[in-house]
């Protein structure tokens, strides 16, 4: 019953929007901004409504897993681009850009890389072979690469990980300067989390890419994932300011991987909904006032694939539609905010 229901709502919400023209996508585009989502290999292979909302709603993607090391260099001597490249493949047929994520990140690493014993002169060689051989695969397919994830770590210091402990801190540096000679052409952004406002961990991610920039290494841009609860929303004055000071480095910044949990939050389904879409409406806001903001991408787009209660295994609602793909109250902010 609730399916049926589900599925008339859906195909009421599709003829609505095929009527108005009125999406994401086509309203974004007016403002020059792209607008993207996480996606998930394995639901775009097997769900049309997946596919069709994907590419109705977004004209850009980033595959959530698959650029990853661990599944894209499962063995030394072996990449697997195939699930990857169905991600790109999509992109292309619908005429979408895709953001790459990630070349440099301390998780979702292949065993026989974590497990092996190398000195620091194996370990760039191996680092500067993935970025090599992953970037200059994409070239001309991937327009911008988080070239490294989460370095810094919740108390503001460089993140413990192999490639800081084998390698030093410069391997960020280096990181950077290889994906650089790969493709010139493509952009680079350090991401993070947690970091979206003025904290300390921004403050700590500002005076890394301050001191890239100041070394003339190649950087582009900041991404802030935004990761957010209802709850406890972002400060919007704060974020503008986060943005701003990056923008005086001469840094793009973009927002990377948007969900907002309701769980915490206090009052009636209605009323979580509501705050939920007023935290969207106000990012994107930010995102839209700001003169180096123009991309701003959510971590999935359905709350039936979210990683919240797959991967943390926490029940939530994150998205902005619902797990019939009927729009909920955040993609109507976000479709006022950009009308
Ligand atoms: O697809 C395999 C499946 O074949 C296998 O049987 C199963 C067994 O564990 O794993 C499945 O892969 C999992 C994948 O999610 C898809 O569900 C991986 O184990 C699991 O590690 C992976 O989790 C991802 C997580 O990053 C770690 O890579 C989440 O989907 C993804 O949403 C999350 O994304 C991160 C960003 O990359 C960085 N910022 C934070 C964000 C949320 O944690």
């Amino acid at each position: 019953m609730l399916l049926a229901l589900g599925a008339v709502l859906t195909l009421s919400l599709m003829c609505s929007t095929q009527a108005t023209n009125l999406n994401l996508r086509s309203l974004a585009q007016k403002q020059g901004l792209n607008i993207g989502a996480a996606v998930l290999t394995g639901v775009l292979q097997k769900e049309p409504t997946y596919r069709r909302v994907l590419a109705r709603e977004f004209n850009m993607l980033t595959p959530e897993n698959h650029m990853k090391f661990k599944p894209l260099h499962p063995e030394r001597d072996r990449y697997d681009f195939a699930p990857a490249d169905v991600l790109v493949d999509f992109a292309k047929e619908n005429d979408m850009q895709v953001r790459g994520h990630t070349l440099v990140w301390h998780h979702s690493l292949p065993e026989w890389l974590e497990k092996g014993e190398w000195t620091r002169e194996e370990l760039m060689a191996i680092l500067q072979e993935h970025i090599y051989t992953v970037v200059e695969r994409y070239r001309g397919q991937v327009v911008e690469w988080d070239v490294v994830n989460e370095a810094i770590a919740d108390d503001a210091s460089l993140r413990k990980s192999i490639w800081l402990n084998v390698i030093g801190s410069d391997y960020i540096e280096m990181a950077f300067r290889w994906a650089h000679e790969a493709d010139p052409t493509v952009k680079l952004f350090y991401n993070d989390y947690g970091s979206e406002g003025i904290n300390s961990k921004s403050d700590a991610i500002y005076a890394l890419v301050k001191s890239l920039r100041d070394r003339h290494v190649p950087i582009d841009g900041v991404g802030l994932q935004m990761h957010v609860r209802a709850d406890k929303p972002p400060s919007a004055e704060k974020v503008a300011a986060n943005m701003k000071r990056l923008g005086e480095l001469g840094l793009e910044v973009h927002i990377t991987e948007m969900d907002v949990k309701i769980e915490h939050a206090t009052g009636t389904l209605e009323e979580k909904l509501t705050a939920q879409a007023n935290v969207y409406r106000d990012m994107m806001q930010v995102c839209l006032t700001a003169e180096n903001c123009d991309t701003f991408v959510l971590w999935g787009f359905t709350d039936l694939h979210s990683w919240i209660p797959r991967y943390l295994k926490q029940p939530d609602s994150p998205l902005i539609f619902d797990k019939f793909y009927n729009p909920k109250p955040a993609y109507d902010a976000l479709v006022e905010v950009l009308n």
